[in-house]
């Protein structure tokens, strides 16, 4: 048996980046994955032939899902086509850098409304459906799995980046009341927090060898962090290995969080 043996999964924004990685990761160890994407058909559609063609399985379903109705309609097609859903991977994610005096009002409600607001509707659909069927035990121990995709700018202030840090703080915040509300139902929620991974979202901090030295500083372990890495951190928290693990964050991030400065100042 693999490690997510049929657990059907959904995650979002898995088009690309970080989601792909994780999509392809948990389908490796055997999940029914719905690869979510918000515009990018072709992006979706080749994680789901790759998944394919190892041997997996996987559907690639639209939903923008900082829209509640859009949201609801993806579940819908997820009960349709597979009755119920095991694990919620809340990934989807963007950035819309600005300074504060800059930044539109367009610009900080489309980094909340996906980043923080999407995390909310998804979880909300997932959590009714796993308090209505409950846990079956011969298939995992929870009622079901949530992994929030956070980032070290959940604790980490980011000059010129306010919508997104604040995004991430919520979303701790999230993650850990859901959690503590849910855990005497059995339903599993923790964050991971990357740090920098090599990803469309941030090619400008690492595509030239400049950009690279100078993130390397932020990173003790002296490499910047690739989709995979968080991929496996996602299917051991989605496997029943992590049973007891409830309402924490999980930093993937080469000790980016470990105030790297301090190495030799202070
Ligand atoms: C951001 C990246 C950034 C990384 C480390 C992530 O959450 O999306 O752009 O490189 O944090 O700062």
């Amino acid at each position: 048996m693999k490690r997510l043996q049929d657990r059907i999964t959904l995650v979002t924004g898995s088009s690309s980046g970080i989601g792909a990685a994780v999509a392809k990761c948990m389908a490796a160890e055997g999940a029914k994955v719905i690869v979510n994407y918000a515009r990018s058909s072709k992006g979706a559609e080749a994680v789901v032939a790759e998944i394919k063609a190892e041997g997996g399985e996987a559907i690639a379903i639209q939903a923008d899902v900082s829209q509640e109705d859009q949201v609801q309609s993806m579940f819908a097609q997820i009960f349709e086509h597979y009755g119920t859903i095991d694990v919620l991977v809340n990934n989807a994610g963007l950035q819309k850098d600005a300074n504060l005096v800059d930044m539109t009002l367009e610009q900080w409600n489309q980094v909340i409304g996906v980043n923080l607001t999407g995390q909310f509707l998804c979880s909300r659909e997932a959590v009714k459906e796993f308090k209505r069927r409950g846990v079956i035990p011969a298939q995992s121990c929870s009622a079901g799995n949530i992994i929030c995709m956070s980032s070290v700018h959940e604790v980490i202030p980011w000059a010129g980046h306010c919508n997104y840090a604040a995004s991430k703080g919520g979303v701790m915040l999230l993650m850990k009341s859901m959690a503590q509300e849910l855990a005497p139902d059995k339903i599993r929620i923790n964050s991971i927090a990357p740090g920098a991974i090599k990803t469309p979202i941030n090619t400008d901090a690492w595509d030239t060898p400049a950009a690279e030295a100078d993130l390397l500083k932020l990173i003790p372990y002296g490499r910047v962090g690739i989709p995979e890495d968080i991929g496996k951190a996602a299917v051991w928290l989605a496997s029943d290995e992590s049973e007891y693990v409830q309402g924490t964050t999980i930093f993937v991030d080469g000790g980016m969080t470990l105030y790297p400065g301090f190495a030799t100042g202070g």
